[in-house]
């Protein structure tokens, strides 16, 4: 199974470079053979079953070329081994069914493609690059969620509460935070708001400013924040490749605990380093596994 996941990332092409010279620049640097045979060795290693080494391959990978994007994929699928994020969301819309949809960070509509044909969906985006024909029902409106959330009547224009939503946009955590606030105030109990890139891989891919090719910036902050401001929502971070997708139930949308709270919230958190996850991340973010079956009862059972 994990040598069918390892092919399917061979195929998945890797960000284009910024500029034509760099790619050949980068072909005649010897870090950059050295670190591709790190990453053949980390994919052998991963074939014989021996996860630990091929992950520690990875890293060493990355450490020689922070830039070489198949090494943060690979070890990605080690960290979180599995189906992707975007085949959970296809199922997931399948499983709710949800009365409609936003998604907040669309780019190119990879996932706010999934919604089902009808359903009445939103995605906010400052520069979407969406270059298919929206399916009956939906619209991308270009601007920043804040613009969008100032100036739209979200319940109106979607016919009733936000029922699914899927935070994806800026990947620095106050930002999440803010869209969760949000939603959730435009939201019902049985709503389920998902965050995207809570569980990151290591500390350059969750840095604030983003430095490598794949990047969750700090949303794992807003985990922390929803456990220990808002006990009273069920939040989990389920187990998807690449880097793990928060789920959030139970919702409330008279709270005013996040907002009123908001600028101490966001001081608060970012003081916190990297390291409060090394000692136990699964732990600390609420890590649920990759099994669908076990995250549908999930979700059945919250509803109500
Ligand atoms: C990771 S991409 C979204 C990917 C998409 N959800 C998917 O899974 O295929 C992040 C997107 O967030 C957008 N973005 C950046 N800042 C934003 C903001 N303040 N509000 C909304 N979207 C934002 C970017 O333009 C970018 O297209």
């Amino acid at each position: 199974m994990l040598s069918s996941l390892f092919n399917a990332l061979r195929a998945r092409p890797a960000p284009q470079p910024a500029a034509g010279g760099a790619a050949s620049a980068r072909g005649a640097d010897p870090a950059v053979a050295q670190a591709q045979a790190l990453v053949l060795e980390a994919r052998q290693l991963a074939d014989l079953g021996r996860l630990d080494e091929a992950l520690a391959a990875c890293r060493a990978a990355s450490r020689v070329d922070p830039d070489l994007h198949e090494a943060r994929m690979l070890a990605a699928a080690l960290h979180l081994p599995g189906p992707n994020y975007l085949d959970f969301l296809a199922h997931l819309h399948k499983h709710v069914k949800p009365a409609n949809y936003v998604e907040i960070g669309v780019s190119e509509g990879l996932s706010f493609r999934l919604v089902r044909p009808g359903t009445p969906a939103i995605g906010v985006d400052p520069a979407p690059r969406v270059d298919y024909a929206l399916s009956a029902g939906s619209r991308v409106i270009e601007a920043t969620s804040d613009e969008f959330f100032a100036t739209h009547d979200v319940r109106a224009e979607l016919g009733g509460p936000v029922a699914l939503a899927f935070i994806d946009g800026m990947h620095n955590f106050e930002f999440a935070l803010r869209d969760f606030i949000a939603l959730e105030r435009l939201a019902e109990r049985s709503s389920t708001l998902l965050i995207h890139d809570c569980y990151p891989l290591d500390r350059e891919t969750a840095a604030r400013e983003r430095a490598t090719s794949l990047w969750s910036g700090d949303i794992w902050r807003l985990v922390l924040v929803l456990k220990k401001y808002r006990p009273d929502l069920a939040v989990h971070t389920l187990a998807l490749r690449p880097t793990g997708l928060g789920m959030v139930r139970r919702l409330d949308p008279t709270s005013t605990v996040l907002a009123d709270n908001y600028a101490a919230i966001v001081e608060e958190f970012l003081a916190l380093d990297y390291a409060v996850l090394e000692a136990d991340q699964a732990g600390a973010l609420n890590l649920f596994p990759n099994d669908w079956e076990r995250i549908d009862a999930l979700l059945d059972a919250e509803i109500q």
